[in-house]
């Protein structure tokens, strides 16, 4: 068909068989629709989570869904942005006019959270399935013009990439939902892309006592590098080494950034009476929690989520962007990789295996 293009992606034929690099043929953008040239693209653990089963998507998928790049076409009827803009991809792009965009929480925008959906095809024809609606680590994606945030053109395309997914939903879980003020001690499990986000944004705004936490004794650097003040290793004995590290209460809030029901019950013992949980991992279905009624009742303690951060990524984009040109937000620590598109399988891998933090593919 006239317009469309063949460019190199990383495709997941179907679930649990590992992604492979390959062509696809992408459609010209529609009415309201950007062509979007992708220079830098993070791997994110919900990558994983469409391979491994935690999601349920429509395969042969595109993954990648936090990226950076240039728009190099628009469609008809796009005034939103014009070509050779510098832009960060957003996949949860608000209606702005259902219940909850209109009620001023576009993260829970009615029109948003499927983990695919149909774009282009394979080179050999067949319907193609995007990640997250964007599809991301991909020479070139084509989206509606809602999912692309416009930012300064001096901002490294690396660090813009991740603005879009790790940055916003761990700076989010902190600053939005948390809203984590001076002084008070932060918990901090996981401490991948997300976690280490939480942890900029804990030291930030000032925490006293920033308790970072893996299962994997490699986070120590990466993690005292964002701004922690203390790293333990997951084992046993965390709750105990949590409350003496603060003053035996336990902490002001705990951030879950793995997504699994054992380190969410961690995560709850961690905190102090009427301290606050924060959900920033997305675990399975099948991955029941348990709490105890009485303690529910006497710790006082609330458990909450945060769904993208609690962002509105046009809103918050910007001024992410605007904190890292400025050298106030350092994501440097978040990325251990830099590769190239055909390396991102072994950046799959790496999730698996809880190495590194962000791998980011350059292209
Ligand atoms: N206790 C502590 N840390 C753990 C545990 C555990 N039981 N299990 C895994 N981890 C650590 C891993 O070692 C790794 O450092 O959690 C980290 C997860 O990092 P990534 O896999 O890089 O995940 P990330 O991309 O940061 O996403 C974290 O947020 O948005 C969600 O879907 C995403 O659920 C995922 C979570
Ligand atoms: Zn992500």
């Amino acid at each position: 068909m006239s317009g469309d293009r063949l460019v190199s992606a990383l495709l997941a034929r179907r679930q649990d068989q590992p992604p492979a690099v390959e062509r696809i043929r992408l459609p010209a953008p529609g009415p309201g629709e950007v062509r979007v040239r992708i220079r830098a693209a993070g791997v994110c653990h919900s990558d994983l989570a469409m391979i491994d089963g935690t999601l349920a998507p429509s395969f042969p998928l595109v993954l990648g869904h936090e990226a950076a790049g240039v728009v190099t076409d628009v469609g008809p009827g796009t005034d939103r942005v014009s070509g050779g803009e510098h832009v960060v991809l957003n996949w949860s792009p608000a209606c702005r006019t259902c219940w909850h965009c209109a009620a001023g929480r576009p993260w829970f925008c009615d029109t948003s959270g499927r983990p695919s959906s149909a774009r282009g095809t394979t080179a050999d024809g067949e319907a193609l399935h995007v990640t997250l609606g964007l599809g991301a680590l991909a020479e070139e994606i084509v989206v509606p013009r809602h999912a692309v945030i416009p930012v300064p053109a001096e901002l490294p395309f690396e660090e813009a990439a991740l603005l879009g997914c790790a940055v916003l939903t761990g700076v989010g879980a902190v600053r939005n939902t948390a809203r984590v003020t001076a002084g008070e001690s932060v918990v901090i499990i996981g401490l991948g892309g997300v976690g280490l986000s939480a942890v900029l944004a804990a030291r930030d705004a000032g925490a006293g006592r920033i308790v970072a936490v893996d299962v994997a004794e490699s986070k120590r650097g990466p993690a005292m590098a964002a701004g922690a003040t203390d790293f333990l290793v997951s084992d046993g004995g965390l709750v105990r080494a949590v409350r003496s590290l603060t003053d035996g209460r336990g902490a002001d809030h705990a951030f879950e950034c793995v997504g699994r029901g054992k380190t969410i019950e961690t995560a709850w013992r961690s905190v102090r009476r009427g301290g606050g949980v924060i959900v920033v991992g997305m675990g399975a279905r099948d991955d029941l929690i348990s709490l105890s009624a009485l303690d529910v009742f006497h710790s006082g303690r609330v458990l909450r989520s945060s769904v993208y951060g609690a962002a509105d990524p046009d809103r918050d984009v910007p001024l992410l962007a605007r904190d890292v040109l400025a050298g106030t937000l350092d994501v440097s620590p978040l990325i251990t990789h830099r590769i190239s598109l055909a390396e991102a399988p072994s950046a799959v891998d790496r999730l698996v295996r809880g190495e590194g933090a962000r791998s980011v593919v350059s292209f």
